[in-house]
């Protein structure tokens, strides 16, 4: 046993979480080891299904069995605990929350939700959309119903649904999001936790309602190990948030390093021949009659 591994399981998972690093954190009196070199300790982050990935509209396909997804419980007004995991802040959820349809082959209760995010309110996404990486992504974590943890639901190939949705600057504040805001101010180090009081996830999602539009596909966890356990939804609809709020929360919190927490996200990995699909029927924006045409001969795929 190398002499790291036995550190990693003595003192996991502080010594183990330094064993990886985002590339923000890489510098030169820290050679951490960067998403390029993830693959050396954890060999599943070189696999053929890894996340996230570039969806290209113009090449996903409609698959009519996508129906909208149903959310069970997601309008609770909940107590959360948030945590700094030295790489991330991460608030739990309660199993009462589910998700299920949508083409998914089970039904799935809620975990956790994170968030990615960039610097000075620069790309932060972990998805991109015909090339473009949004200032941050939302991912909320859950299991198949019959699993306990997250470790368990990893050993199944569809054990692990991710939603992903992206957050896009808008002259509108995001009310709801002052809670998270004010949440990650108060777990700065490493280990701080803090409880985050009648906080409901559809506000800060603004609203179910039009969130039926989504792409799938097949994919990985986006931090080592990088399982590949995971069917990924992520919404073609943006959440509204202002540039002030995006400042504050890239401005906040603290990696274990000691080192401002910015810039954590991957960057996106091949597909490999997968193919990602669509709820959407017809992807295109009906802006002009000139885009009408093309996406009838999309449609029939004429083009
Ligand atoms: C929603 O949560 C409550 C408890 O908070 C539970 O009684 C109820 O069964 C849940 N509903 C669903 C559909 O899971
Ligand atoms: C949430 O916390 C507040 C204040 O600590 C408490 O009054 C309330 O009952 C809690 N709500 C739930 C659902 O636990
Ligand atoms: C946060 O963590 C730091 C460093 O470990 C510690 O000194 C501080 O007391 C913690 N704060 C809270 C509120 O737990
Ligand atoms: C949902 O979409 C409809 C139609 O595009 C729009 O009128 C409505 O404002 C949207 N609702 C939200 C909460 O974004
Ligand atoms: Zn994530």
């Amino acid at each position: 046993m190398s002499s790291v591994l036995h550190l990693c399981l003595l003192f996991a998972p502080y010594i183990c979480s330094a064993q990886w690093c985002y590339q923000s954190q890489y510098s030169c009196e820290d050679k951490c080891q960067g998403p390029n070199q993830w693959v050396r300790d954890f060999p599943e982050c070189g696999g053929q299904i890894q996340s996230p990935v570039n969806i290209v509209t113009r090449k996903v396909q409609y698959d009519p069995s996508l129906t909208a997804i149903i959310f069970e419980n997601y309008t609770e007004v909940m107590n959360i605990t948030v945590v700094n995991i030295g790489y991330a802040a991460v608030f739990f959820l309660p199993p009462s929350m589910r998700i299920r349809g949508g083409g998914l082959p089970d039904t799935y209760k809620a975990v956790q939700f994170h968030l990615h995010w960039g610097s000075d309110c620069g790309p932060g996404s972990e998805h991109t959309v015909d090339g473009e990486q949004y200032p941050m992504e939302v991912h909320i974590v859950h299991i198949k119903q019959q699993y306990n943890t997250l470790s368990e639901a990893m050993n199944d190939p569809v054990g692990v649904a991710a939603l992903g949705f992206f957050f896009e600057v808008s002259p509108h504040e995001n009310r709801q999001f002052y809670k998270v805001i004010e949440a990650l101010g108060r777990i700065q180090y490493n280990g701080n936790s803090s409880v985050m009081t009648g906080f409901q996830l559809t506000d800060m999602l603004t609203s179910l309602e039009n969130f039926s539009s989504y792409y799938r596909y097949e994919g990985s966890l986006t931090i080592p190990g990088c399982n590949e356990a995971i069917i990924w939804t992520v919404f073609q609809q943006s959440i509204p948030i202002s540039q002030q709020q995006l400042a504050l929360v890239t401005q906040q919190m603290l990696f274990s390093t000691g080192k401002p927490m910015i810039d954590i996200f991957r960057p996106v990995q091949n597909l490999n021949g997968r193919i990602i699909y669509t709820s959407m029927a017809c992807p295109c924006v009906f802006s002009s009659p000139v885009t009408l045409v093309l996406c009838l001969l999309y449609i029939f795929e004429l083009v």
